[in-house]
């Protein structure tokens, strides 16, 4: 039987009697179309069975996602949302094709370069973070609109119904958006449209409670009936202009008029014979995974014990990081050494330079060091049919409830991406990162980000992977690409302990349990320093096996995620 199990693992396999028919139509040269088959992980089960609604309608993945990423903007607003952007990564097998949606969100045009600075020229993290100038123009609605008429089979209209549904007649939140919730409250708080929405009589609202989005459906509806000019012109248009200037905001009508999603080369490389596909700029993500990867690939990790391991891992990630403070940003704006950073001989030299008896001194390398706040945000999901078209997607509005406003009469929350440029040279963002110029604000300019949508391929196994957790991100995809090319399953790479070093600043930290006493001592003695933080990231993967056509899924623990692999009905 085909069909959907529990919450975490799942996994399909043609045996006995389906087996032996495939094997002698096969040889007397019959062929028999398989049935169809679906896999998806989301962070939250009424997006992952929004995409199985819109499967069964006749969708294809690429509808799946549109449904998947929809509806995740109305029961997972912590993490993405009509007001922030993202990154779709595509396969699309007839044809072979690999394309990333570019909806990442933009400056304004009256935006400049020391827009966060003080008087004295430091940057007001308040600024960046909180409030309306905090937020980008949004690409998420270009990117639905874009994605839906493009590359799906289906109207858009039908695809965001279930977003629409949900919105209007409201969905039980659970755990984890009350713990996120509550993280922000004191922002969300300040905005009586948003406290109204989001919290109950300015309480945190009970477990199960239902969250109706009445504004935010309405705002869909237009988006479902006029494209993208229901979003960025019109009543819609208005309203949420209106909203951000009477905040202090700089949008206009022509910012959101302008805006425009773009459709990148993702970036490759391999790593052991494994083919990585992943985000291009201006998300920072795929080149710090290869280059990362490149690192590692001149060391037999197999070969050494678990603290040189580990050491060997973390000083990868260090000089993948630096560089991509020191290069890194939007390729409209700058240019970038891409491929010398992605290259093989690159990544030999740096590796050249990386002592298994001790620790790289933070002075190896110039910057800046300061202590990194964070959070949980963003939001991820994967989607892999059992003929390996697939998609994997990385959306945010940056911290948790962005910039903590719902535009009024939009049910849009506003994003707090501005943080994520360089403020200053060398200053650090809400997660600890910094940049230079290559990432500084310009008009129209989009921030860099993290995000890092994946597909990791050997001869037999075609997985899609990626997580939220802000400048983390990179970091948890390169262990779970590790795990991958160590032979392990969907299950195993979400399960995997994580512990991250972006080179400033100059510590490890790691997962609670993530390291044991003796590593940390280990460790410690190699020269470094360690921190623990909370359990985090939320990472959503699905795999194909090609030899036994066999789809599995996981979703995280450490989040409220469903994956699902079921029999689409044609
Ligand atoms: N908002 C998180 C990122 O783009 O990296």
């Amino acid at each position: 039987m085909l069909s959907s199990f529990g919450k975490q693992i799942k996994s399909v396999k043609y045996t006995g009697l389906a087996s032996l028919l495939l094997f002698v139509l096969s040889i007397t040269g019959c062929s028999i179309k398989q049935p169809r088959q679906v896999a998806i992980a989301s962070a939250h089960p009424l997006a992952t069975q929004a995409g199985f609604e819109i499967l069964q309608q006749g969708g294809n993945v690429y509808d799946a996602a549109v449904a998947v990423s929809a509806a995740l903007a109305v029961v997972e607003p912590s993490g993405s949302g009509l007001g922030g952007g993202g990154f779709w990564l595509l396969h699309r097998e007839s044809d072979d094709l690999d394309i990333m949606i570019d909806g990442r969100e933009k400056a304004p045009l009256a935006a400049h370069k020391d827009m966060f600075l003080n008087a004295q020229g430091e940057p007001n993290k308040q600024l960046s973070l909180n409030g309306m100038l905090a937020a980008g123009i949004p690409g998420m609605p270009a990117g639905l609109v874009h994605l839906s008429e493009k590359y799906g089979n289906l109207p858009l209209a039908t695809s965001l119904q279930p977003a629409i549904r949900y919105a209007e007649q409201g969905f039980p939140i659970g755990t984890r958006h009350q713990k996120l919730l509550s993280f922000r409250r004191n922002i969300l708080e300040q905005h009586s449209e948003t406290a109204d929405i989001f919290l109950a009589n300015g309480q945190l609202p009970a477990k199960n409670s239902l969250l109706k989005q009445a504004d935010l459906a309405q705002t869909l509806k237009q988006l479902a009936e006029k494209g993208q000019a229901g979003f960025y012109q019109g009543s819609v248009a208005h309203k949420l202009v209106n909203a951000v200037q009477q905040e202090g905001g700089l949008w206009t009508l022509e910012d959101l008029l302008k805006y425009q999603i773009v459709e990148r080369q993702p970036v490759s490389g391999s790593y052991q014979g494994i083919k990585i596909t992943s985000a291009s700029l201006p998300s920072s993500g795929g080149i710090v995974l290869i280059e990362a990867l490149n690192i590692l690939e001149n060391t037999d990790l197999e070969a050494v014990d678990d603290i040189t391991r580990k050491h060997l891992i973390v000083e990868a990630m260090r000089r993948a990081y630096h560089d991509r403070a020191l290069y890194l940003g939007d390729t409209d704006f700058i240019d970038v050494p891409v491929e010398r950073l992605i290259n093989k001989h690159y990544a030999q030299g740096l590796s050249s330079t990386i002592r298994t008896d001790k620790t790289l001194p933070k002075e190896y390398l110039t910057g800046h060091t300061q202590e990194e706040q964070g959070g949980r945000n963003t939001t991820h999901f994967s989607i892999i049919d059992n003929e390996g078209n697939r998609v994997a997607a990385t959306l945010s509005i940056n911290f948790p409830f962005g910039a903590g406003l719902v535009a009024s009469g939009t049910g849009v929350l506003l994003n707090n991406e501005m943080d994520d440029f360089a403020s200053a040279k060398n200053s650090a963002n809400g997660y600890g990162l910094v940049g230079g110029d290559a990432n500084a604000i310009a008009p129209e300019k989009r921030m860099l980000s993290s995000m890092t949508p994946t597909f990791v391929q050997d001869n037999e196994r075609i997985a899609v992977l990626g997580t939220p957790g802000g400048s983390r991100i990179i970091s948890m995809v390169l262990l779970a690409t590790l795990d991958f090319a160590a032979g392990n399953s969907p299950e195993s790479w979400v399960k995997v302990k994580r512990f991250h070093h972006q080179y400033i600043p100059n510590h490890i930290l790691y997962e609670k349990q993530g390291l044991s006493t003796e590593e940390i001592i280990s460790l410690q003695s190699l020269g470094h320093h360690l921190k623990q933080t909370y359990n985090y990231g939320n990472m959503q993967a699905v795999q194909l096996n090609k030899s036994t056509n066999t789809l599995s899924a996981a979703s995280d623990h450490r989040g409220e995620g469903l994956a699902k692999i079921q029999q689409i009905n044609e």
